[in-house]
């Protein structure tokens, strides 16, 4: 996920504009390579359809409690299931990982769920004065092990966290 240098992960305007280009090429590899995405409804809707990280392939999990509302093609599914679950089902679907692309409602739930092994931060050189932090409403303590700092751009940093568990 990308952040502000204050950890915030959207401006105050709701637009996209303070991500770098290196950002993007980095998210969409994570996404190519795991071919299973996890995202919140809210963030769905920005991406949908044309910013899709996964098109027609893959596996695009999204959550949301409209699970009668019918999902554009066989590759996205809706669902209000708990994040142990979604882990199992992508088990049986034989994704070996998947990444969880936000927003911070979704990105806390699996937090608190414990079930993130590794957590990839790009830090953008911007502070916001408000917006959505990164997590909320969550309760959950990790310690880190910090296993990468990228420069990706001259202002822009990459941070690659394994969760001590
Ligand atoms: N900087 C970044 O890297 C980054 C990445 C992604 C998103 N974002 C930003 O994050 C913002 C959105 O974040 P957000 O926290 O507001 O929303 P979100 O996590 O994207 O989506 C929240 C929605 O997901 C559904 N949901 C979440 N947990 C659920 C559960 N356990 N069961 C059922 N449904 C569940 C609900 O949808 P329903 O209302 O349909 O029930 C809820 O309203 C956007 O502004 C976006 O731009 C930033």
């Amino acid at each position: 996920m990308a952040l502000s240098a204050n950890g915030v992960i959207e401006n105050p305007k709701g637009i996209p504009d303070w991500l770098s280009q290196e950002y993007m090429q980095g998210f969409m590899k994570i996404c190519q390579q795991t071919k299973a995405v996890i995202m919140g409804k809210k963030t769905y809707k920005i991406l949908a359809p044309d910013f899709l990280p996964l098109k027609e392939d893959g596996t695009t999990i999204v959550l949301t409690n409209d699970t009668e509302a019918l999902p554009p093609n066989p590759t996205v599914v809706f669902t209000n299931k708990k994040p142990i679950e979604i882990i199992s089902q992508l088990e049986k679907k034989d994704h070996t990982a998947g990444v969880i692309i936000g927003g911070s409602r979704t990105a806390s739930e699996f937090m608190q769920a414990g079930v993130v092994d590794d957590v990839y931060f790009v830090v953008e050189p911007i502070f916001f004065g408000n917006g959505l932090p990164i997590f909320k409403d969550a309760e959950f303590e990790y310690k880190l092990n910090l296993l990468e700092v990228l420069k990706l751009n001259s202002n822009t940093i990459q941070l690659h966290y394994a969760i001590h568990k």
